[in-house]
């Protein structure tokens, strides 16, 4: 049986998705909630394997848009069996940073892969392991590659592809939010810091009084 929660972030690369993971981790534990922190793709052993073909080895770099989608979905199958289910069973919070939207949009919207297809391997994927509540933190495509460009660390496969696939992003993460109203929150992610951790902490305090209140 599910008892936790499950919180997805979802955005664009440089929306400051990671931020507001760890101001939620540390509000949680504030309020002796137990919390599990994980990521996509990767989160478990196989998964981080998985992570590194895609984003940085040199044998990912002739990867067909097939196989990608297919190696995310595998890394996701891996992390949702053996870390998230037994998570919520325990009824700690799960929050992860991307899990199915990233492949609607990246691989269906981005890569123009088969929307059908898509949903059906996600689907297979999560064997219905959907989130509680996904914030989408949105931000203009343009302000967030400027964001990435002030990295230290050179990017990586995924993070180098033309402005194009990341207004296509954007745009394929607004569409989704806005046809799943009741699972979506969509915050600007301009705003500072601290206001937009106030948000994500009010907004779940709202949605899901009864689980805050135990
Ligand atoms: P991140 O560490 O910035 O989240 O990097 C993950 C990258 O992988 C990011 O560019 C988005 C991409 N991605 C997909 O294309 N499809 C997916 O299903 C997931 C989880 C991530």
């Amino acid at each position: 049986m599910r008892r936790g929660l499950f919180v997805t972030f979802e955005g664009s690369e440089g929306c400051g998705k990671s931020t507001q993971i760890r101001h939620l981790a540390a509000w949680l534990a504030s309020v002796d909630k137990q919390c599990v922190t994980t990521r996509e793709p990767g989160g478990t052993p196989a998964g981080d394997e998985i992570r590194h073909l895609l984003q940085h080895a040199p044998q990912g770099h002739g990867l067909v848009s097939e196989a990608e989608l297919l190696l995310f979905a595998a890394s996701r199958a891996q992390l949702v069996r053996e870390l998230i289910l037994p998570s919520l069973a325990d009824g700690k919070v799960v929050v992860s940073d991307r899990f199915h939207d990233s492949t609607t949009v990246y691989q269906g919207v981005a890569r123009r892969l088969e929307a059908p297809i898509v949903a059906s391997i996600n689907n297979f994927a999560i064997d219905g392991c959907c989130p509680d509540i996904t914030f989408l933190l949105d931000m203009d495509a343009g302000e967030a590659h400027a964001r990435l460009q002030k990295r230290e660390r050179p990017a990586d496969r995924m993070e180098s592809e033309p402005p194009a696939f990341y207004q296509a992003v954007r745009g394929g993460y607004l569409k989704l939010a806005a046809s799943e109203p009741a699972r979506f929150a969509v915050l600007d992610a301009t705003l500072p810091e601290e206001e937009l951790s106030a948000r994500v902490r009010a907004i779940l305090q709202e949605k899901f009084h009864g689980f805050f209140a135990r």
